[in-house]
């Protein structure tokens, strides 16, 4: 079986498993990858192309965020239906990372509120695990209609998790949540799903595996790293 065929498989038989999770699937962002992968794309270059799969990503996040149905008329005279977009969503950055995302958020829709969960891996720990070490989030989250919570990787699922903790200790329903990523894999899907069964998730890639340095393959590298230019 081909690559290409066997990750197609993958992704289908977790789209299966878990229903409320969406995984890219355009030309786009297909495209977007391949640069964002390539270990020969300078730091800038690996800005650039990540920007523009994040804006993609910010869309598609943003549209899982939407509550209302509505129909307009055109200028044409005739009627057009769809779901309006909502703006009364609080945006929940996963720091380092996810501040990068949290910007291509924030230029599609200016108006939402922000909040700040610094986690990172403990490198030093065989299973990676994450530590938290500050989180700032606005008060009466109860009063969002969706919390959009960004990390582009999501690895053993053990900094999301935690940043879901926070969250719900926050008084947020887990149907409410929108995890926006950008490279999942098997064994952080499976994570936050068995923990949290009504979170809904969407990214643009899932990857077959972790190492065992618990870093997702193929996958990319070091994200925050590579984004910030401190290999
Ligand atoms: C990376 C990444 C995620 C996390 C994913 O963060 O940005 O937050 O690891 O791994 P996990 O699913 O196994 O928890 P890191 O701690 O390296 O910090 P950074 O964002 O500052 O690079
Ligand atoms: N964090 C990253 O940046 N990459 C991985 O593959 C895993 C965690
Ligand atoms: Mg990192």
């Amino acid at each position: 079986m081909s690559d290409k065929k066997m990750m197609n498989d993958m992704t289908s038989a977790m789209e299966t498993k878990y229903s409320n999770l969406i995984v890219l699937k355009s030309n786009a962002v297909k495209s977007l990858h391949v640069n964002v992968r390539d270990k020969r794309s300078t730091h800038v270059e690996f800005k650039k192309f990540a920007d523009r799969l994040m804006r993609v990503l910010a869309e598609e996040a943003l549209a899982a965020c939407t509550i209302e149905q509505a129909t307009v008329w055109t200028p044409t005279g005739l009627e057009y239906s769809g779901m309006r977009p909502n703006a009364n969503i609080c945006a929940v950055s996963i720091v380092r990372a996810g501040d990068a995302l949290l910007e291509q958020v924030i230029a599609c829709e200016p108006a939402v509120s922000v909040g700040k969960i610094l986690i990172q891996r403990d490198e030093s720990t065989p299973d990676k695990r994450p530590v938290v070490y500050y989180s700032k989030l606005p008060p009466q989250m109860s009063k969002f209609d969706r919390i959009l919570l960004l990390d582009p990787m999501l690895a053993t699922g053990g900094s999301v998790k935690k940043a879901i903790e926070l969250l719900l200790a926050a008084g947020i329903a887990q149907k409410n949540i929108v995890f926006a990523n950008v490279l999942a894999c098997p064994e952080g899907l499976k994570a936050i799903f068995e923990a949290y069964p009504e979170i809904h998730v969407v990214t643009t890639a899932i990857d077959p595996k972790l190492n065992e340095s618990m870093y997702i393959v193929p996958g990319l590298g070091d994200y925050g790293d590579r984004y910030y230019n401190t290999t």
